[in-house]
This record gives structure tokens, C-alpha cells and sequence, in this order.
């Protein structure tokens, strides 16, 4: 089988990594990938956005199977092109990545599925949004409609911040016509997590839910980011819960998508806010999580690409997406970034070979990477992720701060905390038993 990845961060070269374990022997592709996938297979240059860029690639390597990293050629409809051209995809047409497009469209369809997520409404200008930003109850979210690259979500605290939040938006167009509709958001408590369903229509398959640490700075503190690391399986997830994410959350979701003539392949991200073993959904994603990805990726005991291959069989056999059960271990990603991330960071700094070597305890995945001759250099924000494993939580997170290196590059930070709600939970529950 030859496959085709499209992206080049720590969360397409994850998939790489399960495909080149596979049964099915892929000879694996990346456009336009990184040197870590590079040595699983082969990378094409070359955009994403590009739709007939992308088709000749798949011409003319013979590809059997597209797999679809990123929202944003999604979002764009790189499904829709290749399907009608007959090439087997793995993700969404673009009327179904619209769950994460588009918030209007997700809050929307939530509420007809009668999904549980965050009571809201929906301002088409700026002088509504400036009215209700001085009369909805504080906190609230204000997000924008379309893609903001994950940083579109303001929560906001006194009414100074909710005019600036919708100015930011609406009037200054910082994410351009991304927020030019913002929804207002009832702001949830609870504890985050992320769970992947892999989807064909309404058959899916859970992996094992994660929870993402997203802020630049220990303790959850400094700016928001695509992701400083994240832990799976996450402590707190329990039967009773993933009843609830069915019931209520995936299945709703899918049976809604479907009847609106929209069904959805490929994986469904699902962002959730937890209380009390009740679900609310913060937001849907039409792809894997970065860097969630890294750490759920490793803990499936069967064959991930099997299960992807057919998931977007066209005649669709039921309970084809089996076999991909946990097995059982924790896993626990540390996201090494450049110095300055999420602000603007140099590039070109050359990265010790031991940072890059995966052993049995901890694999390293690379994103902001490239290659100037013999040597591996920096050449993004985030640049490896670390991936502890073990057979339980704390080993997993010894595991991975283990296998970072002294100085894996120079101005390399990482946070020290990652996973700390789950270890807290932890000593909460040994805390409690021993008393
Ligand atoms: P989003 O862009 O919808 O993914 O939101 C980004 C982040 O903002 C989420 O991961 C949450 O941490 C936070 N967030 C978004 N919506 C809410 C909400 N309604 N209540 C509390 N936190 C939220
Ligand atoms: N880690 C969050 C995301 O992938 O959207």
C-alpha cells in the first residue's frame, strides 16, 4: 500500500510512525512531512493548499490512501477534491470539517443534535457584540467564527476585557474574516480532556482519552499555545463518562451530520469539559490533536492504519474499526520549543543527535526540524515531542523527563509540569484510600 500523509508536525510524524508498524507494509509519503518522517519513508515538496499539486502526487506515487493531518486543508475542501477523483482519503469533506470551521455551524448543530455544550448566541456585527459584551455574565468565552489557529477562544473576565475581546475580533480583525461573526459562550469549569473517535459515518471506534496542556508556562500560567504536551490515558476517564460521550456527545453528533446529508469520516476530536462524570463539549476538531496525537498514538495495541484503511472502505463493513484497544500503558509527551514560542523564535540552531534517538521508554517525535547537510536544525516553535512511556502514569512521565537531553538545542524550553493533573489526581486517590 502506498500512503500519503499530508502536514509535517510531531502529530504526522506519530502517524507515520504507527503506519510504518502496520501489517500492511505501507511505503509511506509525507508532503510536505520533516526530517523525522523523513526517515520512515519519503517526503514530497509542496503545499497542501495546493489541490492539483496534491493530486499529481498521488498520480504519479500511486497512492492508495490520503491521510489528512491538518484542519486546514480540510477546511478547504482537499477532501472533497481527491474523493471525487477517486482517491481513498482519510478525513472529512469540507461540509463536516465545518464542526471545526465554523463555531456557528458546531454550536448549531450541538443544539438541534441536543448535544451538551456551553448555552450561547451568535453576533453577526460589532455594535450587537459591543452591547452584549456590557451585559452577558462574567466570566464568558468569545470566540471566533472561523479558523484562528487555536487562538481565536478569548475568555474574559470584566467588561473591559469583553469590549476588548470583541475590538480584537471584530473591529481590528485580528484573525481577519475568521472573526467577522464571534459566538459568546457561557464559560464551563471542569477538567479538560480530549477524546478521538475514529469515524466512518455513524461507526467509530474511542481512543484513549488524553488532556492537552496548553499554556507556554508551568503551572498553566503564560500564553495560550497549540500545545506544551499532554498525557493519555487521562486519570478521572471512567465508564460511567465514556457512556456519557457516546450517548450524548459522539453518537448525537454523527446521527446529525448524517441526516443533514453531511455524513463524517475520518477523526473526530472531540474537546471536552468534565464535570461530576458529565461531559459538555467545548469544541469538535475535523483531525488528530497536536500534541495529543503523540501520546495516544503509542498506546494502541492493534493496528491503527488497518483500522483507518477501513474506515474509508466505500462499501463499509460494519465493525471493521476494531482492534485498535489500549494496551493498558501511560504515555506522557513533553513539547520542546524554541525559545520566545508562541511569540517569534530563531530558526537554525543546530539539535544535539542524542535529543532525536527513541529508546523503548521514550519516543521522540520531530516538527520543527529540518536538515542543512549532515546536521538537524531548528526551524519552527515547536520542534520535538518526548514521549514517555510506561506502564503507568508516574513511570511515563519519569520516562519521557528522563529522555530529555541537558540542552536538546540552545534557548530549548519545555515545561516541567506536564501531566500534573493526572499525578494530582493520583495522590489525591492513594491519599485518600490510605486514610
Ligand atoms: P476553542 O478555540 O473553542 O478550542 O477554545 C480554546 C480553549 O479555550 C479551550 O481549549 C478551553 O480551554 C477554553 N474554552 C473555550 N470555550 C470555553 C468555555 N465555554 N468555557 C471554558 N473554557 C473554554
Ligand atoms: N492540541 C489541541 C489541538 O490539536 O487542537
Amino acid at each position: 500500500m502506498n500512503l500519503l500523509i499530508i502536514g509535517s508536525g510531531g502529530r504526522e510524524h506519530a502517524l507515520a510512525w504507527a503506519a510504518s508498524r502496520s501489517a500492511l507494509r505501507p511505503r509511506i509519503y509525507a508532503l510536505p512531512g520533516n526530517p523525522g518522517i523523513a526517515e520512515l519513508g519519503t517526503l514530497l515538496p509542496g503545499d497542501a493548499a495546493d489541490h492539483d499539486l496534491v493530486t499529481a502526487a498521488v498520480a504519479e506515487h500511486a497512492i492508495d490512501l490520503v491521510l489528512v493531518g491538518p484542519e486546514a486543508p480540510l477546511v478547504a475542501g482537499l477532501a472533497d477534491h481527491l474523493s471525487e477523483r477517486g482517491v481513498r482519503v482519510f478525513g472529512p469533506r469540507r461540509a463536516a470539517a465545518a464542526l471545526e470551521g465554523s463555531k456557528v455551524f458546531c454550536k448549531e448543530l450541538m443544539q438541534r443534535a441536543g448535544v451538551p455544550t456551553a448555552a450561547f448566541r451568535v453576533a453577526e456585527d460589532s455594535k450587537t457584540a459591543l452591547a452584549w459584551a456590557a451585559e452577558m455574565p462574567l466570566p464568558h468565552v468569545v470566540k471566533a467564527d472561523g479558523l484562528a489557529g487555536g487562538k481565536g477562544a478569548l475568555i474574559v473576565h470584566d467588561r473591559d476585557e469583553a469590549r476588548a475581546a470583541v475590538e480584537a475580533l471584530m473591529v481590528e480583525e485580528r484573525f481577519g474574516a475568521a472573526g467577522r461573526r464571534v459566538v459568546f459562550e457561557e464559560f464551563l469549569d471542569g477538567e479538560e480532556m480530549s477524546v478521538f473517535a475514529l469515524v466512518s459515518g455513524e461507526e467509530y471506534a474511542l481512543l484513549p482519552a488524553s488532556q492537552d496542556y496548553k499554556r507556554a508556562a508551568d503551572g498553566d500560567r503564560g500564553l495560550n499555545t497549540g500545545g506544551m504536551g499532554a498525557y493519555a490515558p487521562v486519570v478521572g476517564w471512567t465508564p460511567t463518562l465514556e457512556a456519557q460521550v457516546r450517548r450524548r456527545v459522539i453518537e448525537p453528533t454523527l446521527a446529525a451530520l448524517t441526516s443533514a446529508g453531511t455524513p463524517y469520516m475520518g477523526l473526530l476530536y472531540c474537546g471536552l469539559m468534565v464535570q461530576a462524570e458529565k461531559p459538555a463539549v467545548v469544541e469538535f476538531n475535523c483531525r488528530f490533536g497536536d500534541p495529543e496525537t503523540q501520546a495516544v498514538v503509542p498506546l494502541l495495541a492493534g493496528d491503527l492504519l488497518e483500522a483507518i484503511w477501513a474506515a474509508t472502505d466505500p462499501a463499509g463493513s460494519r465493525g471493521a474499526l476494531t482492534g485498535i484497544e489500549p494496551d493498558g500503558r501511560a504515555a506522557v509527551c513533553v513539547v520542546i520549543a524554541s525559545q520566545g514560542y508562541p511569540g517569534p523564535v530563531r530558526k537554525g540552531l543546530p539539535i544535539a543527535e542524542r535529543a532525536v534517538v527513541s529508546s523503548d521508554e521514550a519516543l521522540i517525535f520531530q516538527a520543527g526540524t529540518r536538515r542543512e547537510g549532515q546536521r538537524l536544525v531548528t526551524a519552527g516553535g515547536r520542534v520535538l515531542s518526548v514521549v514517555g512511556l510506561g506502564r503507568d502514569l508516574p513511570q511515563a512521565r519519569a520516562h519521557a523527563y528522563e529522555a530529555i537531553p541537558k540542552e536538546p538545542f540552545d534557548g530549548a524550553s519545555w515545561r516541567h509540569d506536564i501531566a500534573w493533573r493526572g499525578m494530582a489526581a493520583l495522590e489525591g486517590a492513594s491519599g485518600s484510600s490510605r486514610n
